[in-house]
């Protein structure tokens, strides 16, 4: 069963500057909810009960958006306005923190949720990337999977040539609809990427991942890069990239958040 899940919201956001000086790009509205609100509520509908979010010194505001705030509600309470009390957001399921001191990548912010971890498949959402599925939750349908082989299932999605230089691209064997075996990974390719099918920011691990991205060695002044520790995976385990039904936006793209503030506004509309 994968109750637990990380979600790494660390990182600088440099593709949003200059907002980003201020204002973390997961707090980016969508609507009138930050983006990282839709990533939770993923997680949550998708049978999570325990979050772990690694943050960092600038993110106090994404810890202070999931807490009580109880001069809000007592305020609420005193005008009356009970019904904006219930859109306060206080997530049904805890949230722990852990703070990653120094911008060293991806793979160095999953492997500080080891001790949480313990000895568990868990997922991770990253919370650039929203997905919107009008059948089940993202990363539903890759617990699903998961809850069938018991393997690591990696959230893929085919997308333009063009964007590949932008991803993890994987390359494997179709076993079934939509999922590959797969035999190697490639972080950001310049050229001859060997698919068309990157990496969404959706994962199921088995725990193996967090004993391998231990023993990496931290690339002298680099990122340690999540993609590395699952090609050392590969030669332990077998790992499957499964196709994602439903529609992918990166909000580091700035086309892409637009359209996903138009999407949901429509969506909103439509319901009225
Ligand atoms: C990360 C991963 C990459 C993945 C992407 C999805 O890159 O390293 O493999 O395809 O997320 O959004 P980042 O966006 O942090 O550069």
């Amino acid at each position: 069963m994968v109750k637990k899940a990380i979600i790494p919201a660390a990182g600088y956001g440099t593709r949003g500057l200059p907002i980003t000086k201020v204002l973390p790009k997961e707090m980016f509205p969508i609507g009138l909810k930050p983006a990282i609100h839709y990533v939770v509520e993923e997680a949550i509908e998708s049978g999570i009960e325990q979050i772990l979010m690694i943050v960092s010194r600038k993110k106090n505001m994404i810890v202070d958006y999931f807490d009580e705030s109880l001069e809000l509600e007592a305020f609420l309470e005193r005008e009356n306005k009970h019904h904006l009390i219930e859109i306060v957001p206080v997530p049904s399921v805890p949230i722990h923190y852990i703070r990653q001191p120094y911008a060293k990548g991806l793979g160095d912010a999953i492997r500080l949720g080891k001790s949480f971890i313990g000895d568990e498949p868990f997922a991770v959402l990253l919370p650039d990337d929203i997905m919107i599925s009008e059948k089940e939750p993202a990363l539903k349908q890759l617990i699903n999977q998961f809850n069938k082989y018991g393997k690591t299932i990696i959230g893929i999605k085919e997308v333009e040539e063009s964007k590949l230089k932008n991803y993890g691209v994987i390359s494997g064997k179709e076993k079934g609809k939509g999922l590959f075996k797969l035999d190697d990974m490639v972080e950001k390719p310049s050229k001859n990427a060997p698919s068309n099918y990157a990496v969404i920011g959706r994962y199921v691990f088995t725990p193996e991942i967090l004993s391998i991205l231990d023993d990496k060695q931290q690339p002298a002044g680099g990122e340690l890069q999540l993609t590395e520790a699952i090609k050392d995976l590969l030669s332990e385990e077998d790992c499957f990239g499964k196709v994602v039904d439903g529609e992918r936006f990166d909000i580091g793209i700035y086309e892409e958040y637009l359209n996903l503030v138009n999407t949901i506004e429509q969506a909103r509309k439509r319901k009225k």
